[in-house]
């Protein structure tokens, strides 16, 4: 029989070290005896068109993004999702016959997860605490499940207003405020807290995005970090009594899931991500 040529896909990012994503995509290609192989690239800024035009000359099948290029690789791409326009953000790449596809698989992520933890943001207040890629993905993973309003927390409160006028642009979704993070102790009770920065992950388990003393009444926290699984965030969420609780863990799956399924063809055997996932966490 002749073998099948490898085909690779990967993640590019700054940094790029700590990421679980080959281990979830290289078991699930394992699993179904696929002729793929995921790894992980760092590229920086500066080098991100360069780099994107090289791995689709040297025959790259698909390529996941992460910080800080979810936004600035869109204007590489030759077509673009329902999601990337709605998000203004892109998580994975495709490339085929010569042209590139960006995708955001991040809002399905986020929805599956929400959907498989029982969570219905439908008439829920919600406050989103961060302003890049991912909030913006969480945002209109939440516009589409039916939230009544969304504000939005920022470091750099003009980040928070672009995002919040964005959506007011994409869905007529009128409900959207934006705030500086220095304002969330005035916070009022919301349905449910998403935390979308990268504060208080590994290895800066201790750190979290909002002071104890800030935390409103909710009724939902999530916290989209996935290392450590129990993040400050969370763990101060359930000192708070807060009913529903929830890891990045599940994002990660799911759209990890999604995009699988964009590059391969093949049905994702989510399982079996999920155990690479839980595996690597331990380590
Ligand atoms: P991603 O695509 O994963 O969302 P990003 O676009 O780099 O990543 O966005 C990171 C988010 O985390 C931003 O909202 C950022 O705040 P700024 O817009 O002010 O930069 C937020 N963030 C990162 N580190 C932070 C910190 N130490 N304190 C507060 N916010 C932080």
């Amino acid at each position: 029989m002749k073998s099948e040529k490898r085909k690779v896909v990967g993640i590019i990012g700054d940094p790029i070290e700590h990421t679980f994503s080959p281990a979830m995509h290289n078991a699930a290609f394992k699993h179904l005896k696929l002729p793929f192989v995921y790894e992980k690239f760092h590229v920086k800024s500066n080098e991100l068109q360069r780099s994107v035009r090289g791995f689709q000359k040297s025959g790259v099948v698909g390529l996941n993004v992460t910080v800080p290029h979810k936004e600035r690789v869109l204007e590489l791409c030759d077509f673009l999702s329902k999601e990337v326009v709605e998000t203004g953000a892109v998580n994975a790449l495709t490339f085929h016959d010569g042209r590139i596809y960006g995708d955001n698989t991040d809002v399905y992520g986020f929805t599956k997860s929400l959907r498989e933890a029982k969570t219905s943001l439908r008439g829920k207040k919600v406050v989103i605490l961060g302003a890049g890629g991912a909030a913006r993905a969480c945002a209109v993973a939440c516009v589409r499940g039916g939230a009544s309003e969304i504000l939005f927390f920022n470091r750099t409160v003009k980040k928070a207003q672009e995002i919040a006028r964005f959506l007011q642009t994409q869905f007529s979704f009128h409900a959207t405020l934006a705030f500086s993070l220095k304002d969330a102790h005035e916070m009022m009770f919301s349905g449910a807290l998403i935390q979308t920065t990268s504060v208080g992950m590994y290895p800066h388990d201790e750190m979290c995005i909002l002071p104890a003393e800030s935390f409103p009444p909710v009724s939902c926290a999530v916290d989209i970090v996935y290392r450590p699984e129990k993040t400050k965030f969370l763990q101060i969420a359930k000192q708070k009594g807060v009913n529903k609780i929830l890891g990045g863990l599940p994002m990660l799956l799911y759209q990890g899931a999604r995009a699988f399924e964009i590059w391969t063809g093949k049905k994702a055997p989510v399982e079996v991500m999920r155990r690479a996932l839980l595996q690597q966490m331990k380590q």
